[in-house]
């Protein structure tokens, strides 16, 4: 078998500049592929090699400790190597000790082997060695995290809604699974898993799996085959309440009722999605309500959906986040990036889906208006990236995979599926769509694996509307190729209500507007606003009151924008209470530096370490003065 070594890319250096159009460009991106079962070679944020040992299933045992803030674990990873000649597993691990390395070749008895860790990469953590023998199956390390594990956020009671219990949940993508697990990390290999954890009194424990509670101890079985950075973790004081045959929410107690009332779509919606895309696969599609510091909007760990609490409106307006992480369970979670290169095919896709979703059961014109919105994102995030960000398949060499989640993945990749859509039919499309879930279903895939499926089973019916789309420049060039674009006739209305706004006449169809047309609204007057205009906007909308967190954001931004100190009490208390990235590293930005650090001295600890890192290198923060 050949060796690739770490950090070689693999189109040789090619440019995206120099692509031709043609297989070609394809082929030169083609992993060089040495397959125990179909498995990849090469992954440049992990240390494992799998064509050599590779883990197949995970067992885990783990204690939580809320007050040395530490997991202390016992993993048995169950492995299967390329033959007798093999006398290594390489694992992924970040800012673990380990106390014991153990092998076996039965599960029953096993023996004390030796094992080392290299010194850390920055981003990519430690590769560590573990000895095994020529008949070794099974290797169980026991260990414990570090408080600054970077997949763990550790909440004190004050940081939660109920505010008498600490609360403690996971965040594994993209390559933070390793610093709560010892193991293979990544998205190109897969695993199921189960877990026994142990949990304090009065807390409980839920995964991305199915759960059993046997005392204090609760059980969890994932049996279908994911990627490591599916693995999620929460404790605090929840509780469940049953949205549907197959769905429910978990949350804090004093959370739970508003959650369920906000949620009350979501089995229809999982419904709407299998009559798209063919059956869900993971048995029960639960959500769970995040205390606020969450990082992200939402995190589509199999069976439990992660969310922020900042989605629940009031109105269920905010339901497109559930749309998307439920879409995962097909782009993404049963069909997944093989690299973070290849990222693109799970947000990408699972845009494209969500927005299928809420057409089916909002209508049409909702779904524009979502997609019009993301178009605008776009073009705002080409604007302010560099060309090479602004590529599909990225390029990551060197670089935390965090650092590609920008809107590109997301929006353009689904206005490519999108272009595809109109230009091939939608019935033809949907049909496609199907066949690629059921043809991929629990693989891995990297953009040129998806791409020759395309070719394929739908381009090579058509080749003259497959000429019509320029595949190459839309995944391997900067920009935008021409598409046809979005519309929302709903939008441009609030967009010239902005316009009259801003020449003096009052608004009175706001009664009527939905989020979208709040945004949109808002989105469109001037950066720049005079006291007497904010002051004009705060009146007649109640805007410093709003409870709808996406307009609210929007509006503090303005606020920020523009000095408008009778908001001021608001936007600090967003900034102390909220943690989800998107909303609060533009606030940052946007305030004068004195601001910024004022304020951020008091929010930062109360923030996850991802916001946290993204905050400290915004200019605001970082200068001197
Ligand atoms: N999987 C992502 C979140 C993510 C991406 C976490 C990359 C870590 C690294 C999730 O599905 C997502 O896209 N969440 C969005 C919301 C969505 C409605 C666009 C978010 O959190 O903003
Ligand atoms: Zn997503």
């Amino acid at each position: 078998m050949p060796e690739t070594g770490q950090g070689t890319t693999r189109d040789g250096g090619k440019k995206s500049g120099e692509a031709e159009f043609g297989h070609c460009v394809f082929d030169a991106c083609l992993y060089e592929k040495v397959t125990i079962e179909g498995l990849l070679l090469h992954d440049i944020h992990s240390y494992a090699e799998p064509e050599r040992a590779r883990v197949q299933h995970v067992a885990l045992d783990l204690e939580v400790d809320f007050n040395q803030r530490i997991i202390h674990g016992t993993v048995i990873l169950r492995i299967k190597t390329a033959g007798p000649h093999i006398n290594e597993l390489r694992l992924d691990s970040r800012d673990q000790s380990i106390q014991s390395a153990r092998i076996s070749a039965d599960g029953e008895h096993f023996e004390a082997t030796p094992y080392k860790f290299d010194p850390p990469d920055p981003i990519l953590g430690s590769r560590l060695s573990v000895h095994i023998q020529p008949d070794t199956q099974f290797v169980r390390l026991v260990y414990s995290t570090s408080p600054a594990a970077s997949a763990l956020q550790w909440l004190e009671p004050a940081q939660t809604a109920g505010g008498k219990h600490p609360f403690l949940y996971t965040q594994s993508q993209a390559i933070h699974a390793r610093s709560w697990i010892p193991l293979q990390d990544s998205p190109g290999i897969r695993l199921t898993y189960e877990a026994r954890v142990r949990v304090p009194e009065g807390l409980s424990a839920v995964m991305s799996a199915s759960r059993q509670v046997e005392g204090s101890v609760s059980r969890f079985e994932m049996p279908q085959p994911i990627p490591a950075y599916l693995i999620a973790l929460a404790v605090g004081d929840i509780a469940f309440h049953s949205l549907g045959p197959r769905t429910g929410v978990w949350a804090e107690p004093s959370v739970l009722d508003a959650a369920a009332w906000e949620f009350l779509d979501v089995e229809k919606m999982l419904e709407a999605t299998e009559e798209l895309y063919g059956p869900y696969r993971w048995d029960r599609y639960d959500l769970i309500v995040l205390p606020p510091s969450f990082p992200f909007g939402g995190m589509e760990n199999p069976r439990m959906t992660f969310a922020t609490p900042t989605i629940l409106s009031g109105d269920r307006s905010l339901v497109s986040l559930v749309a998307h992480e439920l879409a995962h369970s097909w782009s993404g979670n049963l069909v997944t990036n093989a690299t973070w290169s290849d990222f693109w095919l799970n947000e990408g896709f699972t845009v494209y889906i969500e927005r299928r979703i809420l057409e089916k059961l909002y209508g049409s014109a909702r779904a524009e208006m979502e997609a019009v919105i993301g178009f605008e994102e776009l073009k705002q995030e080409l604007s302010a990236q560099t060309p090479p960000e602004q590529i599909l398949h990225i390029d990551l060499a060197g670089r935390d995979p965090d650092d590609g989640c920008t809107r590109i993945p997301y929006e353009k990749g689904a206005l490519l599926l999108r272009q595809i859509e109109r230009l091939f039919g939608r019935q033809r499309f949907d049909e496609y769509l199907r066949k690629y879930f059921d043809h991929f279903a629990f693989t891995s895939l990297t953009t040129a694996e998806a791409f020759e499926f395309l070719e394929q089973n739908l381009l090579r019916q058509s080749p003259e509307l497959a000429a019509m789309i320029p595949f190459e420049q839309w995944i391997f060039e900067p920009g935008l190729p021409e598409a046809v674009l979005p519309h929302s006739p709903l939008l441009n209305a609030a967009e010239e209500a902005a316009v009259e706004w801003m020449n003096g006449a009052s608004i009175n169809t706001t009664e009527t507007w939905s989020t979208h047309e709040w945004l949109a609204f808002l989105r469109k007057l001037p950066e720049q606003l005079t006291p007497d205009q904010m002051q004009r906007l705060d009146t007649s909308f109640h805007l410093t009151a709003v409870r709808n967190s996406e307009i609210l954001a929007q509006w503090l931004l303005m606020v920020a924008r523009n000095g408008y100190r009778p908001a001021f009490a608001r936007l600090e208390n967003f900034l102390l209470s909220v943690g989800r990235r998107k909303y609060i590293q533009p606030l940052y930005e946007a305030l004068t530096p004195a601001d910024a650090k004022r304020i951020y001295a008091r929010a930062r600890a109360g923030y996850h370490p991802i916001t946290q890192g993204s905050v400290d290198k915004i200019p605001n923060i970082a200068s001197a003065v």
